[in-house]
């Protein structure tokens, strides 16, 4: 074994000096980043995210944390993400289909799912915990909201976009503008998003229909108007 420190060959300087200009620009970017984002008075991303907890669902938060749901999933910002972030799900799953959900995931599913289910799926555990310990989780994820246009919420930002435009123009398959509507132009009450927005189109289209039946479907408007 020579002692002698041999130099280094010109392939390996040009693979060092490589290396050392990614690892430069990542430093300089990350500085950057955190300056600019420790500078600024807003936040860098708004959050559009939001809940309120019942009792059930303060509980329900705790057992999440204790049963081990935050080692694959993400709510209020806790957890991983080798699951699903769960922030906002509550705006696109009924409390219903939760309960469901966590009881028999496959089912709910129909179809074959990764960690939920049977075992030796790495969740299968869930199904197996008490109904009420479940049912109090799916309260927590229940409440757990988001708004309109959040990358979790059942409705898109509100008014046209142009890139979601673009986008389905320049990549949806034909067959998909033949079989699915458009959410944007649907329009379903079933979407607690949804409520606030298409009132013009439910009034253009419900001209005819009495009011009484305008306010069935929107119980909260009934209630503050008779206050
Ligand atoms: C080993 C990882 C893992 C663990 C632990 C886990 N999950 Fe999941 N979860 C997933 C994956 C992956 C999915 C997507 C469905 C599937 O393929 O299993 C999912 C889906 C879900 C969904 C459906 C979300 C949706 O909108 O489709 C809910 C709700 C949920 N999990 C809740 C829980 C709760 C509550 C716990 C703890 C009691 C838990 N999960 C534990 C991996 C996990």
């Amino acid at each position: 074994m020579s002692k002698q420190k041999q130099p280094l060959k010109s392939g390996e300087k040009i693979l060092f000096g490589i290396v050392s200009v990614f690892i430069g620009l990542a430093v300089i970017g990350y500085v950057a980043l955190e300056t600019y984002r420790m500078t600024r008075a807003e936040p860098l991303y708004e959050n559009k995210t939001s809940y309120v907890f019942s009792e059930e669902g303060k509980l329900g938060s705790v057992l999440f944390r204790k049963s081990r749901c935050t080692a694959c999933h993400r709510a209020l910002r806790n957890g991983t993400n080798m699951g699903l972030s769960l922030d906002g799900v509550g705006s696109v799953r009924t409390l219903d289909w939760l309960v469901t959900f966590l009881a028999e995931p496959e089912k709910t599913y129909g179809a074959r799912t990764f960690d939920h289910g049977p075992r030796p799926k790495e969740a299968a555990y869930v199904a197996r915990m008490s109904e009420q310990d479940r049912h109090a989780i799916a309260v927590f994820i229940s409440q757990l909201k988001s708004e309109q246009g959040s990358s979790s919420a059942a409705m898109p930002p509100k008014g046209g976009s142009a890139f979601i435009d673009n986008m389905i123009g320049a990549w949806a398959p034909a067959s998909w503008k033949e079989r699915y509507t458009d959410i944007r132009t649907k329009q379903s009450v079933e979407s607690p998003n949804a409520m606030q927005e298409p009132k013009q189109e439910i009034k253009s289209s419900a001209q005819e229909i009495p009011p009484p039946v305008q306010g069935m479907n929107k119980p909260q408007e009934l209630n503050s108007e008779q206050q």
